[in-house]
């Protein structure tokens, strides 16, 4: 039998290391944490991302007592920019997260399976990697395109 050793390469950094389109996208992010809807939760999640052709959108997260119902910040940014530029690759998408304590979280937060699943979905439709900036308050932590945070994905049948 033979073992597979799977690769993914995560870069940590700060905030003034980014580049100035990447840390308004972090920043727009964390702006978008502040209208996410989720009183149930009270964990509040906002994404940016920016397409081929310079837009940039938000997404936050969208709760609902039928907890099913509701959708996470990362999905809701790329559908907004699906449905207004639905030839435009993703190039690259931010997210950052509010804790029950109303603090930005100490540690960057990562999307979630259906979300990766979802940004998987939009490289292959664009023949485009996205790169992903996770925002924590102590790190940040960027990767060149979701296979680093999703290994022998589904992708096509
Ligand atoms: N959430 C997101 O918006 N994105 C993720 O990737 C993980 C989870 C939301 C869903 C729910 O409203 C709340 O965070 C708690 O799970």
């Amino acid at each position: 039998m033979k073992q597979l050793e799977l690769k993914s390469l995560v870069c940590e950094c700060q905030m003034d290391e980014l580049s100035q389109a990447e840390r308004q996208l972090v920043t727009m992010a964390i702006e978008a944490t502040s209208r996410s809807y989720a009183p149930y939760s009270r964990f509040h999640v906002g994404a940016a991302l920016q397409l081929a052709n310079g837009e940039m959108f938000l997404g936050c997260n969208q709760e609902n007592a039928a907890f099913p119902a509701g959708l996470c910040a990362e999905r809701a940014a790329i559908f907004a920019a699906g449905a207004q530029y639905p030839q435009e690759p993703v190039v690259c998408l931010a997210i950052a997260a509010r804790g029950t304590d109303g603090q930005l979280t100490a540690e960057p937060v990562s999307p979630c399976g259906t979300c990766r699943q979802v940004i998987i979905e939009t490289e292959t439709r664009f023949r485009h990697p996205v790169r992903i900036l996770l925002y924590g308050r102590n790190k940040l932590y960027i990767m060149d395109g979701i296979r680093h945070l999703m290994p022998l994905s589904f992708t096509e049948f």
